[in-house]
């Protein structure tokens, strides 16, 4: 379910997919876990206690497979408010954006099944996922045989979610920041799955995709229809009829389109 509509002020009352940059406060990701920050290309908070927030990712998710994307296996969790709760408890009361990491979004299951039916799209290449949440595309990416598989991210909690599901689906992931403003860092396939859901983060990831896509890059969006998917820009090449978590989204299987430029 994209918007709750609980009582005000309770996170069971927050929209999941409301403009991320609502959930962002000043100073962001500063609690008992989580201290430094760490500058790598435009500017991404880490956490200095990797080990404590992988623990914290491991203690309140399951090691499970995917709905429909057969053998991947991710750190789920059964509840979004649930985690979404526990999260800024460990973070002494900050409001911060959902536990995106917990859960597999439907634009990056559709990209994952897609790269694992159709592993010559990445076999052999370097790969760069945007918004990469739990890795679960970066991963398939890397099962399907690419040669290096680079996820970007800005939420520390996912930072060490994609590290923790990557071991466990024994494939190698690199981590980094926010590149958006950037050409792709030079991937040669360039995969966004479920990023269309906040204004900035859409016209800044379209540009990002141009800019790929003018220097050679194949660029493969995975999405269910979110708000700002530019829907004008992109055609489908493919479509998938998925089981979805049944907390996020209004319907408990969903289509979703594979895109690629116009
Ligand atoms: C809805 S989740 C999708 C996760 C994953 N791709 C999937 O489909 O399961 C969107 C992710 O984008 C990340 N994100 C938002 N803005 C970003 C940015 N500027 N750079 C990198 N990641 C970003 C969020 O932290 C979140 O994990």
């Amino acid at each position: 379910m994209i918007a709750g509509d609980g009582g005000a002020g309770t996170i069971a009352s927050r929209p999941l997919l409301r403009p991320l940059s609502s959930w962002i406060p000043a100073r962001r990701f500063r609690g008992p876990i989580l201290g430094g920050v760490q500058r790598h290309g435009r500017t991404q908070s880490l956490p200095d206690d990797a080990t404590g927030v992988a623990a914290f990712v491991r203690d309140r998710c399951r090691l499970l497979p995917v709905p429909d994307v057969p053998g991947i296996r991710l750190y789920l969790a059964a509840d979004v408010y649930t985690v979404w709760e526990q999260t800024e408890r460990e973070l002494g009361g900050r409001e911060v954006p959902p536990p995106f990491w917990a859960f597999a979004w439907p634009g990056g299951q559709a990209l994952a099944r897609y790269l694992l039916e159709h592993a010559e799209t990445v076999a052999g290449r370097t790969v760069l996922d945007l918004g990469s949440g739990s890795g679960l595309t970066a991963i398939a990416a890397a099962l399907a045989g690419a040669a290096a598989v680079t996820a970007s991210e800005l939420d520390p909690f996912a930072v060490r979610a994609i590290g923790l599901n990557a071991a466990a689906n024994e494939v190698a992931v690199e981590v980094t920041g926010d590149v958006l403003d950037g050409d792709g860092e030079g991937a040669e396939v360039i995969l966004a799955g479920d990023i269309w859901y906040e204004r900035r983060l859409a016209d800044r990831a379209l540009g990002l995709l141009r800019r790929a896509a003018e220097r050679g890059a194949l660029v493969l969006a995975g999405d269910v229809g979110r708000a700002f998917l530019p829907r004008d820009q992109l055609r489908p090449v493919a479509s998938y009829r998925l089981r979805v978590a049944a907390d996020l989204e209004d319907k408990p299987v969903k289509d979703v389109q594979i895109l690629t430029l116009r």
